[in-house]
């Protein structure tokens, strides 16, 4: 069998999502019964962080422990990638030792590479570009919220940063209909909204591209939104926050959509910013589920690429 990555939400059919959330949905149960099954006994998960984390590092190292193995991290500062030693090197390097590799990084093309060179899965925990891990635990989360989420409609509003790419790859492909309302010098990128749109016409899921956020939050059953300025553009902070001041998320905005909608977060969050306390704080606010469920489908992540 060919080994699996997760670069991308591209690397997942529609088949590999549901086993993927089954397996995660499985195994949330069974913790919540006080059972651990070692899956991955005796196995090596190796964390590598070039940017700061805490959901993403606390939820890999606790899921593959729970799972019956255990996670080394190495930080930039240690290992140098690309720099002390080349991705190859490094690929050459941990497949000897581990059995998977999460990597946290800049450049989507190092994870690539990574995966490539490996002989052992690789996970992408976060570039620029894609944020997959997240995406994947926001869409089970909506599943554990409505009694299907064919149909539904996700309104991103804000920056069209990485997991909003991520989350245009995926929402389509499970029949979820996502509308994106970002200023137009910060929409997603075009190469993934086109894939968005051949996601989309494999489901009959409707993806949408506005500048408008309260026509986008109209008829949705979840609003979501991220930090405006993302690890990396700090120094463009204020700039941003006078272009995305129109997009926060506040108690206009969630009355200009129906009633009960959800209201999701991949956390940091800015209080104050692209979300307001009332709103983050509010009863019909999903975001430390989001938080909790990176736990279940990250050990089903591991799983299924170990498979
Ligand atoms: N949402 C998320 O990935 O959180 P961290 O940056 O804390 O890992």
């Amino acid at each position: 069998m060919r080994k699996r990555d997760l670069v991308s939400i591209n690397d997942l059919s529609r088949d590999d999502v549901l086993e993927i959330f089954y397996i995660a949905r499985d195994l949330k149960s069974r913790l919540a019964k006080g059972e651990r099954p070692r899956l991955l006994d005796g196995r090596v998960l190796a964390m590598i962080f070039e940017k700061p984390s805490l959901r993403t590092r606390v939820t890999f190292e606790v899921g593959i422990h729970q799972l019956g193995g255990h996670a080394v991290t190495l930080t930039q500062a240690e290992i140098g990638l690309g720099k002390r030693e080349s991705v190859h090197d490094v690929a050459k390097n941990l497949e000897r030792w581990v059995n998977l590799v999460a990597i946290r990084t800049f450049e989507q093309k190092i994870v690539a590479q990574l995966a490539l060179h490996a002989a052992i899965p690789v996970i992408n925990a976060l570039t620029d570009s894609e944020h997959p891990c997240q995406a994947l635990a926001d869409l089970f989360t909506l599943t554990e919220h409505f009694p299907s989420i064919q149909g539904l409609t996700l309104a991103y509003v804000g920056d069209g940063n990485n997991i909003c790419s991520s989350l245009l790859l995926l929402c389509p492909l499970l029949g979820v209909n996502i509308s994106v309302a970002s200023p137009a010098a910060y929409a997603p990128p075009p190469a993934i909204l086109a894939q968005a749109q051949r996601n989309a016409a494999l489901t009959g899921a409707r993806v949408a591209l506005l500048q408008d956020p309260v026509a986008a939050v109209r008829d949705a059953n979840a609003i979501y939104t991220d930090v405006w300025a993302s690890m990396g553009q700090e120094h463009e902070a204020a700039e941003r926050a006078r272009v995305f001041r129109p997009y926060q998320v506040n108690g206009d905005l969630v009355a200009s959509a129906p009633r009960g909608v959800k209201i999701m977060h991949d956390l940091p969050a800015h209080r104050g910013e692209e979300i307001t306390d009332d709103v983050m704080d509010s009863e019909n606010a999903i975001i430390f589920d989001q938080a909790e469920n990176r736990l279940h489908v990250q050990k089903g992540i591991m799983v299924f690429l170990m498979s």
